[in-house]
């Protein structure tokens, strides 16, 4: 019978992996709890119609990379591929925006996009988040961003470059957009066939193409840079000024547009430099929406956020940050009565808040401790029979051999002073 494998661009993340895991999941949570961030969590699946309205139907992500499906019950449903137009969703259908327009989300939880799978790329893949809902000041878009790289180098990974960019809003969008038809008007026939259909639908999508061609012609397209209106250009320098006072190093990128559409304004990247990600250097993305919530149906919010994919960012992150386990003792007992007095102590010890391992067999001494080094134990606890008439039992330090006799009572005290 044939293997079953697991789909294409979806991995098993397997038990050894977990140590990294966790110290990214509990580092971040703990971060931006510290930021005042709540955690929600919104389902795998919702309807296909909030993904069009939000991202974007003109964008990858939509066009060619959603796992969308009609169910049994005739609904349109997708995979989400991202976590902030659920969380917008959410917001809404719980009535946040007329209680506490104001709310600071965060999220961990799988995403799915069909890309193509390469190093770093994958078809599920965790992303972790966190969305500002309800604010429109440029100190919110400094903090944020400040967050994110206070995260990522809270795990060891550096150096980082933040990217940053402002798409501008509502004054800038007309006028840009009307520039970028004209600029690539002149070269239409020389657009891949995506771009052409973008010119007219969606021409910033343009300067996000990868094809040869459309780069060659963004090289000199205009920056959104000569066409930012007063206010806008002000909130991107208030930014600016937010992140250098409070020494967040960062770099103007002009072409850089993010692929979805629901950006407004700022817009950044933190990105690592690491050969294990090959081409994907980007760790972490986010951006201003300020539309998204009216595009949905609410009233108008401004709002920002970013996400990081947690693969990418275990991709780059060094070894020392991985989440330390706490000491494991292995408990041994020789023999049918010492068994039983190996489980009793194992049990003690585990509610006492010991990791513990125990054998169920009465193996030989010499097998469980071979099981003990394998599993990685610090410590040994030999339930012996001789010093069960004392009250006691041995505890042997699994690194170096050094072997104690201990009374029972005080084995917990003697293994917190050796730790
Ligand atoms: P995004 O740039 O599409 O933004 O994704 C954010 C991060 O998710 C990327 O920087 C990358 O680390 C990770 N990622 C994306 N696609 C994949 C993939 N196929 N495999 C592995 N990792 C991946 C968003 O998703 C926005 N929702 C961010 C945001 C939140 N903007 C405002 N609020």
């Amino acid at each position: 019978m044939k293997t079953l494998r697991s789909v294409k661009g979806m991995h098993d993340v397997l038990p050894r992996s977990m140590p990294a895991w966790h110290a990214v999941e509990e580092g971040y949570r703990e971060l931006v709890e510290r930021f005042g961030y709540q955690e929600i969590r919104t389902p795998l699946l919702e309807p296909i119609e909030l993904f069009v309205r939000g991202i974007g139907d003109s964008t990858d992500i939509v066009e060619k990379e959603m796992y969308a499906f009609e169910d049994k019950g005739g609904d349109h449903l997708a995979l989400r591929p991202e976590g902030t137009a659920s969380a917008i969703r959410a917001y809404l259908q719980h009535g946040f925006q007329v209680e506490s327009p104001q709310c600071k989300w965060y999220y961990l939880g799988p995403m799915f996009r069909r890309e193509r799978p390469a190093k770093g790329r994958y078809r599920q893949f965790y992303q972790a988040g966190a969305e500002l809902i309800g604010v429109a000041a440029p100190a919110a878009d400094a903090e944020i961003i400040d967050m994110a790289v206070q995260f990522i180098e809270s795990l060891g990974i550096g150096p980082v470059r933040v990217l940053l960019n402002s798409l501008g809003g509502e004054q800038t969008r007309p006028l840009y957009r009307k520039a970028l038809v004209e600029h690539y008007s002149k070269h239409e026939q020389k657009l891949c066939e995506d771009c052409s259909r973008r010119l007219e639908r969606n021409p910033l999508r343009i300067l996000d193409c990868k094809v040869e061609g459309c780069r060659a012609l963004s090289v000199d397209a205009p920056s959104v840079h000569d066409y930012l209106g007063e206010d806008d250009r002000e909130h991107f320098d208030e930014v600016r000024r937010l992140l250098d006072k409070g020494g967040t190093p960062h770099q103007v990128e002009p072409t850089m547009v993010r692929g979805l559409d629901y950006y407004t304004r700022t817009i950044f990247e933190v990105q690592a430099e690491s050969s294990a990600l090959g081409a994907q250097t980007s760790v972490l993305g986010g951006g201003r929406y300020d539309n998204l919530v009216k595009q949905l149906g609410g009233r108008a919010t401004p709002s920002i956020g970013f996400s990081f994919g947690i693969e990418r960012l275990i991709m780059v992150m060094p070894e020392s940050t991985h989440k330390e386990q706490v000491p494991l003792v292995f408990v041994a007992g020789v023999g049918k009565q010492s068994l039983d007095r190996a489980l009793d102590i194992a049990r003690t010890l585990r509610r006492q808040g010991r990791r513990v391992e125990v054998a169920h067999t009465g193996a030989s001494l010499r097998s469980q401790l071979k099981k003990a080094d394998k599993l990685g134990a610090a410590f040994a606890v030999i339930a012996g029979e001789e010093e069960a008439k004392r009250g006691g039992a041995t505890l042997r330090n699994m690194t170096d051999g050094q072997q104690i006799e201990v009374r029972v009572d005080e084995l917990s005290a003697r293994l917190e002073e050796l730790r």
